[in-house]
């Protein structure tokens, strides 16, 4: 779903680009339309990212006044709109919002913003070498945001920040998932409008990050997309993306994406068995913990 997101921001953040490009316009609708389809027939084994993609997608959408009012582009939009309604009540269908409530903040529709002002990374501020070893666990980091989000105990206040939290969050040299949870867990803060001393340095966290995230980027690219690594080369995209950096959103990048939808299921990545045979609640968390991405968009 990362992706669906990031394909919309594409369309709703670059104005200038959709209006020189209208054929990746109209490639994007018809690769969304495709996932529709996909997340359709499947949205019982839909998880957490995918919620949080179509939310981020939705902010986007109904965030952008900027959207180019042509005739034809009005046309799209229409067609963009009518899709977000009918995933939105899919991924209504799909219950996740009880069984992952720690995440609840962050699934309503308007949990997201969309960047106002836009730069680019500096390749002078990506860490010279990543030190994958020494990171912090999936289970850190989701603590972490619970802390954050005030979801770690009922009624729980929100923006708390443990002294393990902020080693781990602001640890140098990490690398693709960690990294990347590392810059959510500063978007996290933005939204919620924390405001512990911590986050006054943010938009020095995020320089950093990015350029990072740009750097494994660039090297994915170089080891020529190989599937096991185009989960975090979307969602890298993703984040930065709503953090700022115009620089992720590049045509070779897009049109590479839109060439690794499955033709006839509409989603992206391969298949994995494990999701086959999921089907409850335990092995949903599960695979949201693990995080196998079976890239639904
Ligand atoms: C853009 O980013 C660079 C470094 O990443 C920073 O020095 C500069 O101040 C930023 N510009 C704006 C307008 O934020
Ligand atoms: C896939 O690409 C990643 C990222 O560039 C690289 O670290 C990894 O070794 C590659 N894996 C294979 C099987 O080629």
């Amino acid at each position: 779903m990362l992706y669906l997101l990031f394909l919309l921001l594409f369309i709703a953040c670059k104005g200038s680009f959709l209006k020189t490009e209208p054929d990746v316009r109209s490639s994007i609708i018809s690769v969304l339309e495709k996932v529709t389809v996909f997340i359709e027939n499947r949205y019982r084994d839909i998880n957490l990212d995918a919620v949080l993609g179509f939310r981020v997608l939705q902010g986007i959408v109904t965030q952008n006044e900027k959207w180019p009012l042509e005739r034809e582009l009005l046309a799209q939009h229409t067609q963009v709109e009518s899709m977000i309604k009918k995933l939105s009540s899919l991924l209504e269908k799909a219950c996740l919002y009880d069984l992952l409530s720690e995440f609840a903040p962050i699934l309503g529709p308007h949990f997201w913003i969309i960047p106002h002002s836009w730069n680019q990374t500096d390749p002078l501020m990506a860490y010279s070498s990543f030190d994958a070893a020494n990171c912090f666990t999936e289970k850190m980091s989701d603590a972490c945001f619970t802390y954050l989000l005030g979801t770690w105990k009922e009624n729980g206040n929100s923006c708390i920040v443990t002294s393990a939290c902020r080693n781990a969050m602001t640890k140098p040299a990490c690398s693709n998932y960690c990294l990347s949870h590392q810059l959510l867990y500063f978007l996290f803060a933005d939204v919620k409008g924390c405001s512990d001393l911590l986050f006054l340095r943010t938009q020095d966290y995020k320089n950093i990050f990015c350029a990072s995230m740009m750097k494994i980027n660039l090297e994915i690219e170089n080891n020529g997309f190989n599937v096991s690594s185009r989960d975090l080369f979307m969602e890298n995209i993703m984040l930065c993306g709503m953090s700022g950096f115009s620089d992720f959103y590049k045509l070779r990048w897009l049109e590479k994406i839109l060439t690794w939808q499955m033709p006839k299921e509409g989603c992206f990545g391969e298949p994995s068995k494990e999701l086959e045979r999921s089907s409850g609640v335990e092995n949903q968390k599960k695979l949201l913990r693990r995080k196998v991405y079976f890239a639904y968009v």
